[in-house]
């Protein structure tokens, strides 16, 4: 058979399947309101822009058919929630049936057939390592055990912005630079010092994770990956990555004497692997996936929130210099601790508002195993859910001057991103909520009271506080287009 032959061959079938999938679900369901459908493609072409990320152009759709929506993705159906009434009913809901992810070619591939915590199916296995995660790798306990390295990375970051005084710095590579090292350091300890090449592979897993392309859409067409040599280069990066994992593994299994209170977290997944009561047991590759996981959720968000927060911030310098009053009558010392974290109550303000503003838009998406009913519409098995939080935490309704940066709008307010003020689910809700909030929060809040202690800030050639530049760039997470360049200013501090 020709090429052209194979192509017309793929093309009808693709005709066929597509057109039965819409008369299928078109006849048999009430299904939510959405924009009309072209044959093959659906929506796919509502949701493309160049000018708009996805969790505005999906918005402005839900703007337009409601707060869930239908939408006909290629092959893949899809309901979109917009309000928070409708996030907290589908998110809040009890019923195990909308807590799995969707199977992705790249989940499989980096995360040993999705045996992570992020990606893998609700199930006893996901029960019981979403258990160990929360109670023992990401507890308060051990997060405050990682203050010590993260104070000596701190350390060490302002030694280097001390250098670079009076010139402009590119921030996001200093922070990420730091971030990075407090992860790796915490999920792996000290033995792997030279960490280039795997925060390169893991950065080039994030990339995979968030690639949306045409095989998303249509999941069928797996073959694509093969022809375009996708397949072939994540599963080139995995197993690189294997290979640093499993030597970081063998150098854990020689440690003889630990002690429980400095664990890193690889640690504590091998002792658990190897003596916990476990009602499934945990195998290397579960370990690898979990570790993976703890890499890539830690370095991906923290990050970018911490940026914003940092740009929000050399934007009002109001805000800028009212936190930087407050961080600066706290400390006591050069070491923040967590009393002095419980002091700074403005700054608490300014990163919830950061992450009210900032935080990841769209939830992972869910997928439904069984049919259920929302608002009297059917949202039938195997659909896709999208949670638009971006569209939740600007909700007209539930905020004044939604898209406007004001810390002040939580000042005595009980709103809070534990996940049940669900106008601000900034780490989503329900029993997916992220397993890592309070290392997170607690990276972000000690990283960005250190940079405001310790220096001013400065924009670079005059730039003014309004010039600031926000546009976002939506990928593995959002983050500014233009990385902050900014420049660190020596201050004289009484301690
Ligand atoms: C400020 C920082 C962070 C933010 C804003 C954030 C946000 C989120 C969000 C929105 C989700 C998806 C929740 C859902 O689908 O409902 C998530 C999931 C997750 N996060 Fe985070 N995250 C942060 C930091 C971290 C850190 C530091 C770790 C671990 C080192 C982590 C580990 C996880 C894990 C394991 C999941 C998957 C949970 C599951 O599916 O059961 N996160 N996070």
């Amino acid at each position: 058979m020709d090429f052209f032959t194979i192509l017309s061959l793929v093309a009808s079938s693709l005709i066929l399947y597509t057109s039965w999938v819409l008369i299928k679900t078109k006849t048999s369901k009430n299904l939510p309101p959405g924009p009309p459908k072209l044959p093959i493609i659906g929506n796919l072409h509502q949701v493309k822009s160049t000018t708009l990320t996805p969790y505005r152009v999906l918005r402005n759709l839900a703007n337009k058919y409601g707060p869930i929506m239908h939408l006909q993705l290629g092959q893949v159906s899809t309901v979109v929630i917009s309000t928070p009434r409708l996030a907290k009913e589908v998110l809040n809901a009890t019923v195990s049936s909308i807590a799995d992810r969707p199977v992705t070619t790249t989940s499989q591939i980096f995360y040993y057939r999705a045996q992570d915590i992020g990606w893998t199916l609700y199930g006893p296995y996901w029960i019981q390592m979403r258990k160990i995660c929360v109670s023992e790798l990401l507890s308060a306990k051990r997060v405050q055990s990682f203050g010590n390295l993260q104070a000596d990375e701190l350390k060490s970051t302002c030694k280097l912005l001390e250098s670079s005084l009076g010139t402009t710095v590119n921030f996001r590579q200093i922070m990420t630079q730091t971030v990075n090292n407090v992860i790796c350091r915490a999920t792996l300890g000290d033995i792997y010092k030279d960490r280039t090449d795997l925060v390169e592979l893991l950065t080039e897993v994030m990339n995979g994770l968030g690639d949306i392309d045409v095989v998303s859409y249509f999941p069928s067409f797996q073959f694509l990956y093969n022809i375009s040599g996708k397949k072939a280069k994540w599963l080139k990066t995995h197993k690189q990555l294997d290979i640093i994992l499993e030597e970081i593994l063998n150098e854990h299994r020689k440690r003889t004497s630990i002690n429980q209170d400095h664990e890193d977290l690889l640690e504590v997944l091998l002792r658990i692997k190897e003596t916990g009561d476990l009602d499934v047991p945990i195998t290397n590759e579960n370990v690898k996936a979990v570790v993976l996981d703890l890499l890539i959720a830690g370095m991906g968000t923290p990050t970018s929130v911490i940026e914003w927060a940092m740009s929000e911030l050399m934007k009002n310098p109001e805000t800028m210099k009212r936190a930087q009053a407050e961080v600066r009558a706290v400390l006591k010392g050069n070491t923040i601790t967590e009393t002095d974290i419980r002091s700074m109550h403005y700054l608490k303000l300014v990163i919830k508002e950061t992450l009210r503003l900032h935080s990841p838009p769209l939830l992972v998406p869910r997928v439904t195993k069984k049919h259920f009913n929302i608002d009297g519409y059917d949202i039938p098995a195997n659909t896709n859910l999208l949670v638009n939080v971006w569209a939740c935490e600007t909700d007209p309704d539930s905020w004044e001057n939604p898209e406007s940066f004001i810390p002040e709008r939580f000042e005595n307010s009980p709103i809070n991103y534990l996940g049940s003020d669900f106008q601000f689910i900034p780490f989503g809700a329900g029993k997916r909520i992220c397993a890592g909030m309070t290392f997170g929060l607690n990276m972000v809040e000690h990283v960005v009271a250190t940079f405001l202690y310790h220096f001013d800030w400065k924009l670079p050639n005059g730039l003014k506080p309004d010039e600031v530049d926000m546009t976002e760039v939506y990928g593995a997470s959002v983050l500014p287009k233009y990385p902050l360049q900014i420049v660190p200013v020596s201050v004289s501090l009484a301690n």
